[in-house]
């Protein structure tokens, strides 16, 4: 299993605070907000691991991340020269995907759960997670039947279709190269993450799970501020403005 974190974009809706650095430089509690998503992907057992970035500052993830060593991995650098998707990051990563199985997590998903069991057993196919929330229409969105089985995934719906966003963990077959490279971009011009969920959806081969533990997507104000309280809490600090 390889690993791949997406840590590339403009960063548009944090600036002020994303104008002089990547939003996945900012700080989250007491480390930078992509220490998380490295940490989910090395807890599961993943050693060798692509960051793609965007060209504004590569020398400070490299900076910060180094070669892995330090890690117990290995990591290599990509840069995507414009945001073009998040589907982009698979043709991106062709080779080094290769022939093996990947788990691509977003730069600013923050996530509780373990999922070592779940990404150490995975043979072939999609495994993607949901999490419910009160604001589903700013995610990808997934249907589920009685028996939680996925039904329906659609990119930020504008009628209204379930509470489950799709979170920024997704676990491919190497077939996701070629998926990805025959997608057409969506109207807002990018290569859509949910066109990879549903090919494996409509050949009957993706599997959803429930994620247990909280879920953040920093991409916010009020997000980022939630992350730090949520790793500050995880470290045993309660904060309280009183
Ligand atoms: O966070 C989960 C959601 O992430 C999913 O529910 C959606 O299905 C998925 O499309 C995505 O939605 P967002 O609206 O959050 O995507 P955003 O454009 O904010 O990009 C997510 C992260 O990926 C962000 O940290 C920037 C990075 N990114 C984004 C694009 C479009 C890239 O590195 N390259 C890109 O081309």
């Amino acid at each position: 299993m390889k690993g791949i974190i997406l840590a590339g974009g403009e960063g548009t809706r944090l600036r002020p605070l994303t104008t002089v650095t990547s939003k996945q430089l900012l700080a989250v509690y007491n480390k930078p907000m992509i220490m998380y998503p490295l940490e989910t992907l090395l807890k599961a057992g993943i050693k060798d691991i692509l960051i793609i970035v965007a060209p504004d500052h590569p020398g400070d993830f490299l900076h910060l991340l180094g070669s892995g060593r330090e890690f117990g991995a290995k990591f290599t650098y990509e840069i995507q020269d414009k945001p073009e998707g998040l589907a982009q990051a698979f043709i991106i990563a062709a080779d080094f995907i290769d022939d093996d199985n990947v788990t691509m997590i977003l730069g600013d998903n923050i996530f509780e759960d373990d999922f070592s069991d779940v990404i150490k057993s995975f043979k072939s196919g999609g495994h993607v997670f949901a999490k419910e929330v009160p604001d589903p229409e700013r995610f990808g969105v997934v249907k589920f039947d009685e028996q939680m089985k996925a039904t329906k995934i659609e990119e930020k719906p504008k009628v209204y279709l379930s509470n489950y966003a799709v979170t920024g963990l997704y676990i491919y077959d190497k077939r996701v190269v070629e998926i990805a490279k025959n997608l057409k971009p969506s109207a807002r011009g990018e290569l859509e993450i949910t066109g990879i969920h549903n090919w494996y959806l409509e050949h009957g081969e993706l599997s959803v799970d429930v994620v247990k533990g909280e879920w953040i997507d920093a991409g916010t104000f009020d997000s980022l501020l939630k992350a730090s309280l949520l790793a500050a809490r995880r470290s045993g600090t309660n904060l309280a403005l009183n």
